[in-house]
Parts: structure tokens; sequence; C-alpha cells
């Protein structure tokens, strides 16, 4: 179930998309922001919506690496992996997250706060080793402000 505003809110987008596939990532990202992840009511949900079979949304999932099939924490840490930012540092970077948050690349903090992601270009490579988090891009990142990041995002919630 999902609230009338929400459903007439993405009813509208997808009347005024020109092909229903065109609006599928933008029905499962506000899906994703209402559940907290695309669960399998909001795969059924968003298939509804848009007129595609649960499979077809699945597929669509799958593809995009910002949209979660499983929970994640509140904060999720996209990592770049890409040769820009590998090439300067981000895969000491990606050790440095792992080490802080005592989890490997893939899992979740076991108090919910994190999930770190490794991700292609994020298209900030003029500020690599890049991360996102949320919207919002950060870079060039150090093993030393990887700390400071984290230590930030747990203050916008306190
Ligand atoms: S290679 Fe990392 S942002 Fe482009």
């Amino acid at each position: 179930m999902i609230p009338d505003h929400l459903r007439l809110e993405l009813e509208r987008r997808v009347s005024s998309a020109v092909t229903n596939r065109e609006a599928a990532v933008d029905v499962m990202k506000e899906l994703q922001r209402h559940f907290g992840w695309l669960t399998d009511e909001a795969v059924l949900i968003a298939a509804e919506l848009l007129g595609l079979s649960p499979l077809q949304v699945e597929e669509l999932a799958t593809f995009y690496e910002m949209i979660y099939r499983r929970p994640v924490g509140r904060h999720v840490i996209h990592v770049c992996d890409s040769i820009s930012c590998w090439s300067v540092g981000g895969e000491t970077l990606l050790k440095k997250f792992e080490k802080l948050l005592g989890i490997e690349v893939g899992s979740t903090t076991s108090d919910g706060q994190f999930t770190l992601l490794p991700c292609c270009c994020l298209g900030n490579c003029g500020n690599a080793p890049a991360v996102m988090v949320g919207r919002r891009l950060y870079g060039p990142l150090t093993p030393e402000s990887a700390g400071t990041l984290l230590e930030e995002l747990l203050d916008t919630h306190r």
C-alpha cells in the first residue's frame, strides 16, 4: 500500500512520460524512497503503474545500481571503482571505509546506519576518488577524510 498522494503523483509522472519504460526509473526511485528499498510489494506496485510485468520491473531494477532490491542502511555509500578513481586511490579509500565501518563492501552496519557499495563512474572523475551518498557527490576523498565524512553523515541525523 502507498498513500493516495504518492499514487497520484506516480500516475501523473507515468502519463506524462513518452513511454512507460521511460518513467520506470523515476517510479522505482520514488517507491524506493517511500519503502527504504525496492521491496517485492514495490515491484508489484511499479509493474501495475507502468503496465509492465513484475519480471520486467525486476530486470530494469537490476540494471540500475542505485535501485536496491534488498534492505540498505540509512546512508548508502557508493564508492566509485572505475578507472579514474581507481588510479588515484579508490581501492585504498574503499578499504578504509570497510575498516572504519567494520564491514565488507556489499554489507550494512549492524546499527543500520551505513551500507557500503561499489559503483561505476559517477561522472565526478575530476574529483576522484569520488563517492555518492544519497543524491550528493563527494570528492576528492582521502582515507583521512573518509572518517570525517562518516561523522558528518551521522551528524545529519542527530
Ligand atoms: S571514474 Fe570515478 S567518478 Fe568517474
